[in-house]
């Protein structure tokens, strides 16, 4: 999974012609200036990861949701991580990483839309 635009989209299915023009980060490329972004390290903090396989799309899912509202609701997380499996069962363990890493967020800013 990766952030096309910012919204989370699986890549092992699209088609790079696709892309031309279109942002695109991947789970690598979250970081900045050296330093994890915040919900990396709260899942490092919270100790979410055990095999590591279902991290990759939990962080790049959650740092779509952490944009639109950095104090979402446990039902919010829920919803936004529905589609990832981890067969580890961390799940509490990452839903207080997301809460954990919006705490230190400055919240998103509100557009509207009339360019100003
Ligand atoms: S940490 Fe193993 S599948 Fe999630």
């Amino acid at each position: 999974m990766v952030l096309i635009d910012g919204t989370p989209s699986y890549s092992c299915t699209r088609e790079i012609g696709t892309l031309a023009g279109r942002s695109v980060v991947t789970v690598e490329g979250l970081g900045r200036d050296g330093a994890l972004h915040p919900l990396q390290q709260a899942l490092l903090d919270e100790q979410a990861g055990q095999c590591g396989y279902c991290l990759s799309g939990i962080t790049i899912a959650g740092v779509a949701l952490l944009a639109r509202t950095t104090r979402p609701s446990r039902d919010e997380i829920v919803a936004a991580l529905d589609r990832h499996l981890c067969r580890c069962g961390v799940h509490n363990r990452v839903v207080r990483a997301v809460q954990r890493a919006g705490a230190v967020l400055e919240p998103p800013t509100v557009r509207t839309g009339d360019g100003a």
